[in-house]
């Protein structure tokens, strides 16, 4: 086995499990779930997603075009290429959405379990995409994201949690930090003392 096939298998898979994941997984244990990855670019979330939860549907919301993000539309398409060899033992609970989130939001069911947004990291997606999602979580869903440390995505998603009276929760662990809601979930006050 290669090295970087023995760093995924054995070291990714086990340790590199991203926080909103782990918070799915505790709020949820092993009930079947319906949620949305919004950017999956090669698939490596989404087939963790696949592989750690109960997925009855994983909607994977992604052009995959050029003119959204950086990459050349051939590097785009190799992308998607990986993304469904990589989800190929999944592909009965998996559907691949290839539209921007704002025009993938009315194929999308309501009442999700978990909503995951990672996509176009600029300010005015992100709040975009909370706005649009955050209100097809069920009762006791999550909502999270990637890259918290951006500015950008923790201005749109502080800015929704002061406006809405949400928990942010969030991981520190580096390289790269998640940020979750709990739908209906409040600041606790006493933390604040
Ligand atoms: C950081 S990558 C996603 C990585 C993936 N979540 C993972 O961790 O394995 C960002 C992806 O978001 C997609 N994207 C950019 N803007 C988007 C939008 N408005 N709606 C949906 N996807 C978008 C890009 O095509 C790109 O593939």
């Amino acid at each position: 086995m290669k090295l970087g096939q023995m760093f995924e298998k054995y070291y990714l898979d086990k340790y590199y499990i991203r926080y909103s994941l782990r918070e799915i997984k505790k709020q949820f244990g092993d009930t079947p779930l319906v949620g949305v990855e919004i950017g999956t670019r090669d698939g490596s979330n989404a087939r963790l997603f696949c592989k750690h939860l109960n997925i009855k549907c994983l909607y994977l919301v992604d052009p995959y075009d050029a003119y959204c993000d950086v990459g050349s539309v051939k590097s785009f398409h190799n992308s998607f290429l990986h993304a469904k060899k990589v989800l190929s033992s999944y592909s009965n609970k998996v559907r691949f959405i290839k539209r921007l989130s704002e025009d993938a939001v009315e194929l999308i069911p309501n009442n999700l379990d978990f909503v995951y947004i990672d996509g176009n990291h600029s300010y005015d997606f992100v709040k975009k995409d909370i706005e649009l999602y955050y209100p097809k979580l069920n009762a006791n869903g999550i909502i999270g994201g990637h890259d918290f440390n951006c500015p950008d995505v923790a201005h749109a998603v502080i800015e929704y949690a002061v406006a809405n009276d949400l928990n942010i929760e969030r991981s520190f662990c580096l390289p790269r930090i998640d940020w979750v809601f709990k739908s209906g979930v409040k600041p606790n006050e006493d933390r604040a003392i």
